[in-house]
């Protein structure tokens, strides 16, 4: 047993840890008063989501897409899978118009080959492979397979046993579609697209799985549940849901295929027997969910390994059959409202509460202290920040460390800049929030008066070529034997009492 260990645990170092996280959002149109593609792109901008998927490859939005830097994940329809799987010519030419088309003006990255197949459409299964490596060919002949992965998502119900996460495997009976699969993701680089639902886990296990666990909550690790084989300790059901799916590939051998999850979320509102879909619980879950993803986390066998995950959903979907929930998945309404207001404040930059227009630049959290310090001083010098606030008995001195100031400086400065992209970045660390940061008698630049937006640009930009340059945060491999010295197993069961 031992030793079985320790072969898991060396071959778990394959999976290459080269990029940063991103947090996406799907986009479903099932919708009434289904917004026009201008007008969704226009949302996408102002709440500065970059990452989008398509459940199919619409001609309005690739076009709306275009030249917005947002990069675009196209699916392929289950409708279409059968003709595409069975035909070559009828792969190239979906490729032809819903790729080459588009690309590159709209940053088409990914191509969905289906949606949950073998659960939504086993009779399409065994024309799975084929599709992908038809598509595949396809994107060979364009000269277009290194910028674009192909995969396919699938539902997390093929994966059995998953808790806990060292004893999971795929449903057998679809070894024979799923080999050539993770062949084919293997020899093409690609991804392992699982969707993730920690809501339905959670609501089908009758009180079993605690809400907090489910929600990314931070818990006590005496909570945490300990996965008995591995002795990795799992503080939330999302972890140890993406750790079930390196263990299933595990299984069948694949140790070098990295996981990215096509849909995960949460519903603001439910029937009477969903009592957990509320707004509270949909913004804890996203919140967490966005907040633990870019910060590069990993789970617990894959540490500092990204697992980029997009957020079902953009958009309440008013059209969807089934339970009041179903409809509810989503983060905005039709009109672009936000349903609830994310808890972000120094996480992330993408999603910001746009609809009274205020933005602000902050310190990140956890930023390097040295780092922040650097950054302060360009601001208050080159970036021409009165930074005069700051001093010993001004508005802005308490509290009096580099965090605060920081986030006082850089604010000043993005929006001296008119609010421009890229000018809340500073060599990585600040972000932006929708969390007005004035205290007391300290009031920061944007906090709803006109002063301070679009001054004259002399401010000069904060490039490469200023004397300020410090190395870009480098997120290691934290992956070390060290984590499986644990002092004593609770037990996988101990946080299910
Ligand atoms: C598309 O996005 C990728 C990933 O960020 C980036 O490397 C590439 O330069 C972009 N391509 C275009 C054409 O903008
Ligand atoms: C499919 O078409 C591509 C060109 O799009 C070609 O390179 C490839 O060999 C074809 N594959 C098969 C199995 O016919
Ligand atoms: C495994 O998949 C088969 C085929 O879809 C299905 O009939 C069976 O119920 C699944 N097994 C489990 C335990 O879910
Ligand atoms: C995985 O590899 C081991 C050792 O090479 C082999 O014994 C086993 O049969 C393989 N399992 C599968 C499912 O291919
Ligand atoms: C972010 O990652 C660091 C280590 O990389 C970790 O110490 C910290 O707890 C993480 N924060 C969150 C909110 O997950
Ligand atoms: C967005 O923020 C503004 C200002 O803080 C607030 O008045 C408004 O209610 C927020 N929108 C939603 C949907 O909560
Ligand atoms: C939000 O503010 C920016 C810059 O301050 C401005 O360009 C933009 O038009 C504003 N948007 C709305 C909807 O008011
Ligand atoms: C705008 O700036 C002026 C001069 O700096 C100041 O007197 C005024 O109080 C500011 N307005 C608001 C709403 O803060
Ligand atoms: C921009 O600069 C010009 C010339 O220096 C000045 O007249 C104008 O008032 C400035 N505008 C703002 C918004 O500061």
């Amino acid at each position: 047993m031992a030793l079985l260990l320790l072969l898991l645990v060396l071959t778990v170092s394959a999976v290459s840890a080269d990029e940063d996280a991103f947090v996406g959002v799907n986009i479903g149109t099932d919708l009434s008063d289904m917004p026009h593609p201008t007008q969704v792109v226009a949302l996408l901008k102002a709440q500065q989501i970059r990452h989008v998927r398509l459940y199919n490859a619409d001609r309005g939005m690739l076009l709306a897409l275009a030249n917005t830097g947002i990069k675009v994940a196209i699916s392929i329809p289950n409708e279409q899978l059968l003709g595409i799987g069975q035909s070559n010519s009828t792969a190239a030419n979906w490729v032809s118009q819903n790729v080459v088309a588009h690309y590159p003006a709209t940053n088409i990255t990914t191509i969905c080959v289906g949606s949950e197949v073998l659960t939504a459409l086993p009779n399409a299964a065994r024309v799975l492979v084929s599709a992908l490596k038809f598509i595949q060919s396809a994107l060979v002949a364009s000269n277009l397979d290194k910028q674009i992965k192909v995969s396919t998502p699938l539902a997390s119900s093929i994966i059995l046993d998953s808790f806990p996460p060292s004893q999971a495997f795929f449903n057998h009976s679809w070894n024979p579609v799923l080999i050539p699969m993770l062949n084919f993701l293997q020899s093409t680089g690609s991804y392992f697209m699982i969707n993730v639902y920690p809501y339905f886990d959670y609501m089908q296990s009758n009180g079993v799985i605690p809400l907090d666990y489910t929600l990314l909550k931070p818990l006590p690790s005496n909570k945490e549940a300990v996965d008995a084989n591995t002795l990795l300790h799992y503080s939330n059901v999302f972890d140890a849901m993406v750790d079930a799916a390196y263990f299933a590939m595990a299984y069948l051998n694949f140790t070098n295929i990295p996981v990215m999850v096509t849909e995960t979320g949460w519903p603001s509102k439910g029937d009477s027997n969903e009592p957990d879909a509320t707004l509270d619980n949909a913004n804890t879950y996203n919140s967490n969910l966005i907040k633990h993803v870019l910060n590069n986390t990993g789970t617990p066998r894959h540490p500092g390994i990204s697992v980029s995950t997009y957020i079902y959903e953009l958009y309440n979907e008013d059209t969807k059959p089934g339970p009041v929930s179903e409809k509810n998945w989503g983060l905005f309404d039709a009109n672009g409202v936000p349903v609830y207001i994310l808890h972000l404040t120094g996480s992330g930059s993408v999603l910001a509460n746009d609809t009274a227009n205020q933005t602000f630049c902050t310190a990140k959290d956890g930023a390097d202290a040295k780092m922040l310090q650097a950054a302060l001083d360009w601001a208050c010098g080159p970036g021409k920040v009165d930074c005069s606030p700051l001093l010993q008995g001004q508005a802005c001195y308490e509290p009096d460390n580099i965090f605060a100031h920081a986030t006082y400086a850089f604010n000043t400065y993005y929006h001296q800049m008119g609010r421009t992209p890229g000018s809340c970045d500073f060599n990585g660390v600040a972000t932006i929030t929708t969390t007005n940061p004035s205290h007391g008698s300290c009031i920061y630049l944007g906090s709803g008066d006109k002063n301070g937006t679009l001054l004259n640009s002399t401010i000069p930009a904060m490039d490469s070529k200023s004397s300020y340059s410090p190395a870009k945060f480098v997120y290691g491999n934290v992956f070390s034997a060290a984590a499986y010295i644990v002092v004593g197993v609770i037990g996988w069961i101990a946080v299910l009492l």
